[in-house]
């Protein structure tokens, strides 16, 4: 055919991959043990809380390798600014709204903790609606950004200040889709 436009691929705007398939998996079978063992009774409700959007893709993961009983749901929030920045005033777009607080022990799934506003934040958010107990689980961490005092109970791994995207994470609402984590090339942040 002629004139057929290259079919764009959006692996070829990674400069390299920082943390593969094969790698993220046993990250989310570490975490999934360790929520496993210290949540040892199944009649007590466990709920997974995803944090849309970027934690879709961990939870989808984390929920098929927990092996014990666990109930689902979602909240979105967003924090001010856009890009690579977040600035850590926190909204929340997207509540839960349950009569059964007082009996829920929430694990709070999130991608990435940066600045940790926005765990810190939901955290007492969540303390405040009267949830039995809470607890965050992390895929990644970057320690050396953190804004506030705030840890995380399960983290899958530690990594520098370098923005990364893929298995959820964005830039601009792209690269979500990719089955790794990855930097971008730097032209691509000037297109
Ligand atoms: P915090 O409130 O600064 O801890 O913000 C955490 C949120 O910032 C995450 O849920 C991500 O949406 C976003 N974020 C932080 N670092 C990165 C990154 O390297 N890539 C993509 N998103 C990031
Ligand atoms: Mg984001």
């Amino acid at each position: 055919m002629e004139n057929q436009n290259k079919m764009y691929n959006i692996n070829d705007d990674i400069a390299y991959t920082m943390i593969s398939e094969e790698e993220i998996q046993a990250l989310v079978k570490k975490v999934a043990a360790a929520i496993d063992h210290d949540y040892p009774d199944p009649h007590k409700k466990l709920l997974l809380l995803c944090i849309l959007k970027g934690s879709v893709v961990f939870m989808g993961d984390l929920m098929k390798t927990i092996k014990r009983p666990v109930e689902i749901d979602f909240m979105k929030v967003s924090s001010y600014g856009s890009g690579t920045v977040s600035s850590g005033n926190v909204n929340i777009l997207l509540d839960i709204h349950r009569g059964d607080m007082q009996d829920l022990d929430i694990v709070i799934i999130e991608d990435i903790i940066d600045s940790g506003k926005t765990m810190k934040y939901l955290t007492q958010y969540l303390k405040n609606k009267g949830a039995r107990s809470i607890r965050v689980a992390a895929l990644l961490d970057k320690p050396s950004r953190r804004k506030v005092d705030f840890e995380a109970d399960y983290i899958g791994v530690e990594i520098e200040d370098e923005f990364v995207v893929g298995y959820g994470l964005d830039y601009d609402e792209r690269y979500r889709a990719l089955p790794y984590i990855g930097i971008l090339k730097p032209e691509v942040y000037t297109k």
